[in-house]
């Protein structure tokens, strides 16, 4: 006779799960013997007061997974199921260390560079952009996009950022993707293991540790000097690809002069095949004149490779990144790249097209940088009369950070620590210096973002810093 543990009070459906789960485990613990009998439907069903379907419905799943064979007009029996090597002893589930605390976000204030502004953001019309990708796109959302992005979306950015950033491209030129670091990764799987990278510290200490830690690139750190990357290192280097952030210096803020920019296009014809990668990360920004162009603008060689993002102008949760490849690069990526399944949402690219194509975008980037710019003087005013003598700004007009010297006593491990026990979120200047050997001097700088902090909170924020600090 068969002893099984069920609970009668359970729904019908759930019934025959539970002899169905019960009868598995007891067949993998091995409780019965291969080829052993089970009792019949009927005997099983009285036994256990429950109906035959039920029963039925057990010994079918039994059946289709393999635990049990039946012989017709005899009844069913235990398969010889293969056993385990190792049955008893059980590997330790998720170990301690890894287990996700969660995070108190509680009374925080954040001085982050990576963060946009969600409570301006326009959700409605983000809403309506949706709804019409909605209504013309039905037959794009039910299949995967092209392997670079939909070639509308792709068209329709092309013509953006000729408007707004000089670029000269056709949309066939566009890749989309769910970040800078993916594309990144992209491009250079098409590339030797040989290449060399040069870039600036300090510099984007994320796209850092991606070349040299995961594609294990050779990497060469060139220094900045008053007009951008220090051209004679860049002459020294024998790079193959130069990453460089021309428009806002990152994390600097510098911006590189023209001659600085004409210098590296130059440079880039003194060797075949070698490239400038221009990360345009947040040129929307910019406070009291126009936007300037892109480096790409300039380029009369097809030499750089534009990338773009949509993480400062809109919301980074979005992950819309995207790049410009040159024809002889784009060649070599649609051969290597072809087979990929495309990573972005097609929903939301539709939706960014038809944002853009409204005007909604236009009007956001407008009155963001109307927002940031009365935010960002106003922090700085708040730092300078709080700190005063203390502390000394890199003023410059443009981007959602800026970096500010303060003078101080402590070490970078001290405020840091010092940040985190007054929940304010900072990140300092150490991370982004990427040469191992200290390249820097032993002044305290730190990089602050001002995109996601409130103006009613940044007297707070300000207040804590100074704690911090001293
Ligand atoms: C220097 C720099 N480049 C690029 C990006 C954009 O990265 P993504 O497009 O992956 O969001 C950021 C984001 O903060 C950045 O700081």
């Amino acid at each position: 006779m068969i002893l099984l543990n069920i609970d009668k009070k359970q729904h019908a459906g759930h019934l025959y799960q539970q002899i169905y789960k019960e009868l598995k485990q007891k067949i993998l613990d091995r409780k019965y013997h291969a080829h052993e009998k089970l009792p019949a439907k009927r005997a099983l069903a009285n036994q256990l007061d429950v109906s035959i379907n039920t029963i039925t419905n057990a010994y079918e799943q039994l059946l289709e997974e393999g635990y049990i064979y039946s012989i017709e007009r005899s009844g069913y029996y235990i398969e010889d199921i293969t056993q385990f090597v190792d049955y008893q002893t059980k590997t330790e589930n998720l170990p301690e260390h890894l287990k996700e605390q969660p995070t108190d976000e509680e009374g925080w204030l954040s001085f982050s560079h990576m963060t946009a502004n969600v409570d301006l953001f326009p959700f409605k019309d983000w809403l309506k952009s949706e709804k019409e990708a909605i209504k013309h796109h039905q037959a794009e959302l039910a299949e995967i996009a092209h392997f670079q992005g939909p070639y509308q979306v792709r068209k329709r950015i092309a013509k953006l950022i000729g408007l707004n950033r000089g670029v000269i491209c056709d949309p066939e030129q566009i890749i989309l993707s769910v970040g800078t670091q993916p594309l990144i990764k992209q491009l250079f799987s098409t590339q030797s293991k040989n290449t060399v990278v040069a870039m600036e510290s300090p510099g984007y200490s994320r796209i850092f540790s991606l070349l040299s830690q995961q594609l294990q690139l050779s990497i060469d750190l060139l220094s900045l000097d008053s007009n951008g990357v220090n051209i004679d290192e860049v002459e020294q280097s024998n790079a193959d690809f130069l990453f460089v952030t021309p428009s806002h210096h990152f994390p600097t803020g510098e911006i590189m002069t023209i001659s600085r920019r004409i210098e590296l296009l130059n440079w880039t014809l003194k060797k075949e095949n070698r490239y400038i990668i221009e990360d345009d990360y947040d040129s929307e920004f910019k406070y009291k004149t126009d936007n300037i162009p892109s480096l790409q603008s300039l380029d009369q060689h097809q030499r750089v490779i534009y990338l773009g993002t949509f993480s400062k102008s809109l919301l980074p949760s979005f992950r819309i990144s995207y790049m410009v490849l040159p024809p002889n690069l784009l060649e070599i990526y649609r051969e290597k790249h072809g087979n990929l399944i495309h990573y972005n949402n097609t929903l939301v690219l539709y939706t960014l097209h038809y944002f853009i194509q409204s005007g909604a975008y236009d009007s956001h980037i407008k009155r963001m940088n109307h927002q940031y710019d009365v935010k960002r003087t106003l922090l700085i005013s708040e730092l300078t009369t709080t700190f005063g003598n203390n502390i000394s700004i890199k003023d410059i007009p443009a981007g959602l950070h800026f970096v500010a010297q303060f003078n101080t006593k402590k070490t970078y491990e001290e405020i840091e620590r010092a940040a985190k026990g007054l929940k304010l979120e900072i990140y300092t200047m150490r991370r982004f210096y990427l040469k191992q050997q200290s390249d820097h001097s032993d002044d305290i700088e730190l990089v602050i973002g001002f995109a996601n902090i409130k103006e009613e909170d940044i007297k707070e924020a300000v207040e804590r810093l100074y704690q911090v600090m001293y």
